[in-house]
């Protein structure tokens, strides 16, 4: 049999899959498969699992060298759950021969809509206004002015397939969209009706910067206290991509000394947040638990996807979102 593990932190709380079953019927129709969720929650994979299964369905736990390191280790596919995959040791599954998919098509709409969710939380002050009414203090409306996106600019720092789907949907909402990333095609953005410039260019045109990009050694800390000095005063930052790629004390600092007029995040240096983290404090912020793009379709067809990478190398075909192997 072809033994697949899926990982135990896609439970919920009373022990189903946070994606519902209709995924799991991929493998229920593959006879050659049998299935089970991991019995232990790891923050990594241990080489014991790489040693029990053939396939891992992977969510958040990492997957290191020393993962796939022992003799016994019988992986043949980890199929993370996700497009990112700088949890998992790309140059460790390569050296094994063991194939690495993502499913980078499930997220790209629930993330778009996840981004435009923040900057209309952020523009229309939907939290200050929520607490509010909360507080009796209707009379302070006045003092609470949202702003209008149809004279703005939205900036996307990565225009890959998720910068590329915010497009499509901010499209009708925002005067001009501009983008910066080095290996994008301009006249593909153009298409889309986007704009390609460096860098800094885009953080002193952007009203609301959205970064998207993936997380690489050469991304980590991309947005620092320098590239925030060049965005508007009254700007907003958004991070949807990975903690790391904004340096997040920076980020604070600036927003301490009113250098930006807010941020959104959703993902963070550190996973979870500390609590005594100085950002929790302020209000010019929302904050979303790297989870703000997780609805049940979302989750259904990211399974739906990782899935059927597990059965096509079960049944000895290449999968369609290979990133290695
Ligand atoms: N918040 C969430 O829940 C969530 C969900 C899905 C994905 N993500 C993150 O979003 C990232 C992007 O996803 P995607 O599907 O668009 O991936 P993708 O691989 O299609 O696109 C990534 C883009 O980043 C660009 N890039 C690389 N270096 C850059 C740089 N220095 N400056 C600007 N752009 C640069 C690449 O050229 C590419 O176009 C993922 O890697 C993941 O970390 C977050």
């Amino acid at each position: 049999m072809f033994k697949v593990g899926i990982s135990r932190d896609l439970l919920n709380a009373s022990g189903a899959p946070i994606f519902g079953t209709p995924a799991l019927k991929i493998l229920d129709a593959c006879p050659a498969v049998a299935w089970e969720f991991t019995p232990e929650l790891v923050a990594e994979v241990s080489p014991d699992m790489a040693a029990r299964y053939d396939a891992l369905h992977v969510n958040l736990a990492r997957v290191t060298r020393a993962s796939v390191g022992r003799a016994d280790c019988r992986l043949k596919i980890i199929a993370r759950n996700g497009v990112g995959f700088d949890s998992v040791d790309v140059e460790a599954l390569r050296a094994r021969g063991i194939l690495l998919t993502n499913t980078p098509l499930a997220v790209r709409r629930p993330v778009a809509v996840a981004t435009l969710t923040m900057i209309f939380a952020l523009a229309g002050r939907l939290f200050q206004k929520d607490r509010l009414v909360r507080q009796g203090r209707w009379d302070a409306r006045n003092d609470h002015m949202g702003q209008g996106l149809t004279g703005r600019t939205i900036g996307l720092v990565g225009a890959g397939g998720i910068g590329q789907e915010i497009m499509r949907v901010a499209r009708p909402f925002f005067r001009r969209m501009v983008a910066a990333d080095p290996y994008a095609d301009g006249a593909v953005l153009q298409a889309r009706g986007c704009e390609l410039m460096p860098l800094d260019q885009l953080l002193s045109t952007s009203d609301f910067v959205v970064v998207c990009c993936e997380l690489t050694p050469d991304t980590r800390h991309l947005i620092g206290a320098g590239q925030i000095a060049k965005m508007q005063p009254g700007a907003y930052l958004i991070n949807m991509a990975r903690g790391p790629v904004v340096d997040e004390a920076a980020l604070i600092s600036a927003l301490d000394g009113k250098v930006i007029a807010g941020a959104g995040l959703d993902v963070f240096e550190q996973e979870p947040t500390p609590v005594d983290n100085p950002i929790l404090k302020m209000d010019n912020v929302v904050l979303t638990p790297h989870a703000l793009c997780w609805t049940d379709e979302c989750f259904h067809d990211i399974a739906a996807s990782a899935l059927q990478s597990i059965v096509d190398v079960a049944q000895g075909r290449r999968p369609v979102y290979v990133v290695t192997g």
